[in-house]
């Protein structure tokens, strides 16, 4: 695992957008998976930012979001497809057939789940995966306690973030809500990942992720296993890391 701590929030989005712009250049149809939230909104505009000052090809380009909800509908402007949309898929003239996402309503979620990872898998293969940290460790949706074989599944989101959906939607509170998630054993198959934190408020569970036990507790701490998983803090999230842990792992 490789660590990179930016001084400060500016910074550290400046170098998330970086890797998704180098994983475009380096390779022509690069599979590039994605996470909505407050993490990556700062570095997807940047992306966007240099893309229009200095466009580069994007026509190959496959992206995707690692996660998306369920049983609402996709213009609901918090869905996944609405933001990745919104933030990228416009500002960088991605073909629409090449932005791959599960569909938001459906009557055979399972069926979705399945159709998703084929067509990720028809496409090559994901090559870069950039993931955010939930507060109580989930990455993609995949909460505490998730086996870390299960393939994509639809989970339940966690308990902050589902009353954040209720409260902007209006949903009753028995309406079922669900979160459609890469597994993490599909997560763990992307060739490169990028786990990005910013803010104090991730500094207790990004130590408890990157130095406690890898275990289902705590899902991001999978990502200790990958061999090629680079984790992209700024210095608040990183400042509860014991400083050798940081010397060892620093790049
Ligand atoms: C949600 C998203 C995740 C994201 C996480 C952290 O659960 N589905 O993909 O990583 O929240 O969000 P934030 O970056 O806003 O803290």
């Amino acid at each position: 695992m490789k660590l990179t701590v930016e001084r400060d929030e500016r910074a550290f989005d400046v170098a998330g957008a970086w890797r998704i712009i180098r994983q475009i250049l380096c390779k022509r149809g690069a599979v590039i998976g994605l996470a909505t939230g407050q993490t990556t909104g700062g570095m997807h505009q940047i992306v966007s930012e240099i893309y229009r000052a200095y466009p580069f090809d994007t026509s190959e380009v496959i992206l995707f979001n690692v996660d998306e909800l369920t049983n609402l509908d996709r213009s609901y402007p918090g869905s996944c497809f609405a933001m990745i949309d919104r933030q990228l898929v416009q500002n960088l003239d991605i073909p629409p057939h090449h932005f791959i996402m599960p569909l938001t309503l459906s009557d055979d979620f399972e069926r979705e789940c399945a159709d998703f990872e084929r067509r990720l898998t028809q496409a090559g293969g994901v090559d870069l995966q950039i993931l955010g940290i939930g507060w109580n460790g989930h990455i993609g949706i995949n909460q505490p306690g998730t086996p870390f074989g299960r393939q994509t599944w639809v989970s339940p989101m966690d308990s902050v973030f589902e009353a954040r959906v209720r409260r902007e939607t209006g949903v009753a509170a028995d309406y079922p809500l669900g979160g459609l998630t890469r597994g993490i054993v599909n997560i763990m198959q992307s060739r490169r990942i990028v786990l990005a934190a910013k803010g104090a408020a991730k500094a207790e569970i990004i130590r408890q992720a990157l130095c406690g036990p890898v275990s289902e507790a705590i899902p991001a701490s999978a990502l200790q296993l990958h061999p090629a998983c680079e984790v992209l803090l700024d210095a608040e999230a990183a400042s509860l890391l014991p400083t050798d842990f940081v010397r060892a792992h620093a790049s």
